[in-house]
């Protein structure tokens, strides 16, 4: 198993420029995996924790520059109250359990989302994590947290309009480029590969602007059972498509794999 697993390694790390530099996961099925096991929700929550773990583990092996996680949606609110403090309360206790692994693995851990909606507690516990990993070179870790794209699109146009009504930008400014420095992944790279578990074959409101050209990778799999065979067969997938970005095969022959 874990021969199979390196050789799966080494045919990645043979295609250096092929390897995706942004992946972005819609963790989903935590739910089911627990009901199938008769067990609460929670559990499979806790559960979904290991997984996140190891891949962030792998994705450190494959020398992937940024992991974005859908941890919490702003449409995650509406689930009952004792299942929606139960994941608050893993998610505080998970970053600073795993703190010290973090800093060891040189991971730069960072937030996307209303930050500002959770709790004290919980922003406190996030501050810390990115106030200690700030200097980290390796990995980055985005957890997407109180996150939705509609609202990140209208914070971003009212942050603009600001901008404009104040006199700081012109409107013929406004571009593809201008737009995306003024969502909360400025500076981060669009995804190249966004992989879904469970088999919802949704987006559920998840990077709408930055996945435009996103290669999507969804499996039955769920959550908690994901690990590092699963992302590196989902690196491997990714690895044999061809992305035209709107153009046709002659052109795009020998260029590099990204926007
Ligand atoms: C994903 O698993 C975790 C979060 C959305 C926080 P779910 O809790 O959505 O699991 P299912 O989809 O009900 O199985
Ligand atoms: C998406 O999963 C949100 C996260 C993984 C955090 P959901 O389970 O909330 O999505 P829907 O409701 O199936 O679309
Ligand atoms: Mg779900």
């Amino acid at each position: 198993m874990t021969d199979q697993l390196d050789e799966l390694k080494s045919r990645i790390l043979a295609r250096t420029e092929r390897i995706p530099a942004h992946i972005a996961i819609i963790m989903d099925g935590n739910g089911r995996w627990a009901a199938m096991r008769h067990k609460p929700r929670t559990y499979g929550h806790e559960q979904g924790v290991e997984a996140v773990k190891k891949v962030v583990r792998a994705s450190g092996e494959l020398g992937i520059k940024y992991l974005t996680l859908y941890t919490f949606s702003v449409e995650n609110w509406k689930r009952p109250k004792a299942e929606v403090d139960a994941l608050m309360a893993l998610l505080a206790k998970t970053t600073l359990d795993n703190l010290d692994e973090l800093i060891e693995k040189d991971v730069k851990l960072i937030t996307t989302g209303r930050i500002s909606g959770l709790s004290p507690t919980r922003r406190a516990a996030l501050a810390e994590a990115e106030r200690r990993t700030r200097d980290n070179k390796g990995l980055v870790l985005n957890l997407a947290l109180n996150y939705g794209g509609r609202t990140e699109i209208l914070d971003a146009v009212r942050s603009i309009a600001t901008s404009v009504k104040a006199g700081v930008i012109d409107v013929a400014e406004i571009d593809e480029q201008l737009f995306s420095e003024f969502l909360y992944t400025a500076n981060i790279p669009d995804p190249d590969l966004l992989i879904r578990t469970s088999g919802e074959n949704r987006i559920s409101n998840f990077l709408l602007w930055q996945t435009s050209y996103t290669e999507l990778y969804i499996i039955d799999t769920l959550w908690p059972d994901f690990g590092r065979k699963e992302l590196f067969e989902a690196v491997l997938a990714y690895q044999s498509r061809e992305r035209r970005f709107g153009k046709v095969t002659e052109e795009i022959e020998d260029e590099p794999q990204s926007a």
